[in-house]
């Protein structure tokens, strides 16, 4: 809240992105069950640059329960980052004899080249070439790089991908088969690897109903929304946090 104060915001609700994603999903949704039908299991993966939250929530028809939560809040989109820089600092040492690591500014530059290929490799398999133009000491730098290969430097970051997913089953004494959809937001599910990953574990095709980018801001938004039109309507509306339901 101060933070929100001090960039001059006008911060009405501090609200839980877990919570904004299944908001935005239940709201979206026109076919949910009726109320006294049994609910639907809807997993939500997000991935986003910093962190990895996951949820599982049952919803019916103006219901929405969130069942469990699990989160690796060190996993991202950074740490892919991180592994093509890591790889590229110890080609172009080898290669032009530069440490790059010595100078931040060149770092830097590698990390922003870095992220731009990483999701150039998510739409093309293909080798990708990375090339930047007075790197350091006047020295243009260029490689190249294909999905497979990133992958395959990828392996230890990927294997975080299922533990949070098994960890919101057990909590939710749900079966993979329980679970109705997984619907994945955050950019970094766009790397098809962990698409993949998530998908495997589940055993069925990964759900898009939500924009990755914006299903966090949409939930915040729709909750202002209905909870204006609920106080003029005094409509029932009925949110479950961990078994505990405010009802408006
Ligand atoms: N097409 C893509 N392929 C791979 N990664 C992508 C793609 N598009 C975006 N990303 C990555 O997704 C990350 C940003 O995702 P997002 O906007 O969901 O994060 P965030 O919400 O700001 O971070 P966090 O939720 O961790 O606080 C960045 O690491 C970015 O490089
Ligand atoms: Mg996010």
């Amino acid at each position: 809240m101060d933070a929100a104060q001090i960039a001059g915001l006008n911060c009405l609700r501090l609200m839980n992105e877990t919570t904004a994603v299944a908001l935005a999903y239940g709201i979206y949704k026109q076919d949910l069950p009726a109320p006294e039908e049994k609910a639907r299991n809807v997993v939500f993966v997000d991935l986003g640059h910093s962190g990895y939250q996951t949820s599982v929530c049952a919803f019916n028809k103006g219901k929405l329960k969130v069942l469990a939560t699990a989160c690796d809040q060190l996993l991202g989109g950074k740490d892919f980052d991180g592994v093509l820089v890591n790889h590229f600092c110890e080609e172009f040492g080898k290669k032009y004899k530069l440490d790059v690591k010595s100078k931040p500014r060149a770092l830097v530059r590698l990390y922003q080249e870095c992220e731009k290929l990483k999701k150039l490799m998510s739409a093309n398999s293909s080798d990708l070439p990375l090339n930047i133009e007075c790197f350091m000491n006047d020295i243009d730098v260029s490689a190249h790089l294909n999905r497979g290969q990133f992958e395959e430097m990828c392996v230890d970051i990927l294997t975080r991908v299922e533990p949070p997913l098994q960890s919101l089953l057990e909590q939710a004494k749900l079966k993979k088969e329980d679970v109705y959809a997984v619907e994945i937001v955050g950019g970094a599910s766009r790397i098809p690897a962990v698409k993949e990953r998530i998908s495997k574990f589940f055993g069925k095709e990964l759900s898009t109903t939500l924009n990755a980018d914006e299903a966090v801001a949409r939930g915040c938004a729709l909750q202002v929304h209905y909870a204006k039109l609920l106080q003029l309507v005094s409509t029932c509306f009925c949110i479950c946090l961990s078994g505990e339901c405010i009802t408006r």
